[in-house]
């Protein structure tokens, strides 16, 4: 099948890439030049495990073809995926601006017909849209048919999660697209839940609204725990055992960030907001998740008795979690921002998100070129980010390097009877 895929971040980039990977022939359009001649020699705007080489295959097989032009892309098309940004806006509402665009580019492209498809997570009604765009701008006698295909992908395993998901979530109301999704996922080993373009637009939100509540309740029972003099880990490992809840989203840690949770998060609010309905629990999820940043740094606030100036604090991990160079909505830099207001010198180390770190993080953060040169004369350590480099670290060699032996570990991924023995001072999360 020859396919189109708009845009090439994340989800549009390896969805393409995984599509061209099954045999299929797939244009990738996006909307900057210099962004696509790189793709066109396999250079990858982003890190993601295993990508590149993907890429690079099947560009060489002839299966892979970028473009800025929608023409050159939609014509030969059957199937055109929007996998564009849907950003928040300051109000937490979905941003639907790229999708708008990419809608009447697309129907401006249109010949004979084609099934559209919305990857990108949209609000409930935003296909129907897309539809009267497509309407208003097609040429006479271009026809198309809609469906809703959310993407479930994690960054950080991206490609294995598009070849293997738990599902697919497939909404139309049109049987030829029925057919032709049908036909195009295959090869993908999920069961397809087949339903209207409102339930698969809605089952996103619900799904990652769904994983966030279980996030912010492990850092809920985190808080808790430090008062009654529990340890968080225990509680939830035995609150996880138990089939019906499991353990997998309950850890805690410094906040869930991101692209996807903290937006759709707040874009649900809104929706519900929208239809009437004050989703309060949504709105607790959302408070807890800036607690649970704001009560990390009280603890090195707190340590410190409330004097940081001239503490040098060194900061492991920038990424909004392992795997991925993405630092949007990364707890690092809420965390970062409120440290430097008192007054602290932040040295950091990330293993793969320094070159985006730089542009996002305030200035004067001194990046560094690994965890032991990041701690190198700090009065303390602080792991954001539970990258396995971190897990493995020699903590005597850190000792060495460290002016004041002070660890806050964000992720609990220490043992603290372990590093209290090396001398450290241990903060988990949740770990009275
Ligand atoms: N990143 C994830 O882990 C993830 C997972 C599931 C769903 N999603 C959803 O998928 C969508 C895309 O997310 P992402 O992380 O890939 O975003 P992204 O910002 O990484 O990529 C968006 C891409 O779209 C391109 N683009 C924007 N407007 C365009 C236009 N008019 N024509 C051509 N290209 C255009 C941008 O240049 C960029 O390459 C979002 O709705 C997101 O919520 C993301």
């Amino acid at each position: 099948m020859t396919i189109a895929v708009i845009g090439h971040g994340y989800v549009g980039l390896v969805t393409a890439a995984v599509f061209a990977d099954l045999g299929n022939t797939v244009w990738v359009v996006g909307r900057t030049k210099e962004k696509i001649e790189r793709l066109k020699v396999g250079i990858v705007p982003f890190f993601e495990p295993g990508l590149e080489e993907l890429v690079k295959r099947n560009l060489h097989a002839g299966r892979m073809k970028f473009t800025l032009d929608y023409k050159e892309a939609v014509k030969p098309s059957e199937v055109v995926i929007i996998s564009v940004g849907t950003p928040s806006k300051t109000t937490g509402e979905a941003d639907l601006t790229q999708v708008m665009a990419a809608a009447t580019s697309i129907a401006k492209a249109l010949v004979g017909y084609k099934v559209v498809v919305t990857k990108s997570t949209v609000p409930p009604g935003t296909n129907k849209k897309v539809a009267d765009i497509l309407n208003t701008h097609k040429p006479a006698g271009a026809s198309f048919a809609i469906a809703s295909v959310p993407e479930f992908l994690r960054e950080g395993t991206a490609i294995d999660d598009t070849l293997h998901p738990d599902r697919i979530v497939v909404g139309t109301s049109s049987d030829r697209a029925q057919e032709l999704l049908g036909e195009l996922h295959k090869p993908i080993d999920g069961k397809i839940v087949w339903c209207n373009v409102e339930t698969a637009e809605l089952i996103k939100y619900a799904s990652n609204s769904m994983l966030s509540t279980k996030i912010s309740f492990a850092n809920a029972i985190a808080f808790l725990s430090e008062k009654v003099g529990a340890d968080v880990e225990k509680v939830l490992e035995g609150v996880g055992l138990d089939k019906r809840i499991g353990r997998s989203f309950l850890y805690p840690g410094v906040g869930y960030g991101g692209s996807c949770f903290p937006k759709d998060v707040k874009a649900l609010i809104a929706i519900a907001e929208d239809y009437g309905y004050n989703f309060t629990l949504l709105k607790s999820v959302d408070n807890v998740n800036e607690e649970a940043k704001k009560n990390f740094v009280s603890k090195i606030v707190q340590h410190f008795g409330g004097k940081l100036k001239g503490k040098t604090i060194a900061i492991l991990g920038l990424s909004f979690k392992p795997n991925t160079d993405d630092m949007r909505e990364a707890p690092s830099i809420g965390i970062i921002t409120e440290l430097i207001k008192y007054g602290v010198s932040i040295t950091a180390y990330d293993p793969v998100s320094m070159e985006k770190a730089k542009t996002v993080l305030p200035k004067g953060v001194q990046l560094k070129g690994s965890a032991y040169e990041a701690a190198n004369g700090a009065h303390a350590v602080a792991v954001v980010t539970e990258w396995n480099e971190f897990r493995q670290l020699d903590l005597v060699r850190l000792a060495k390097h460290m002016k004041n032996l002070v660890l806050f570990d964000g992720r609990n991924i220490y043992d603290p009877v372990t590093v209290k023995r090396l001398g450290f001072m241990y903060y988990g999360v949740g770990r009275s």
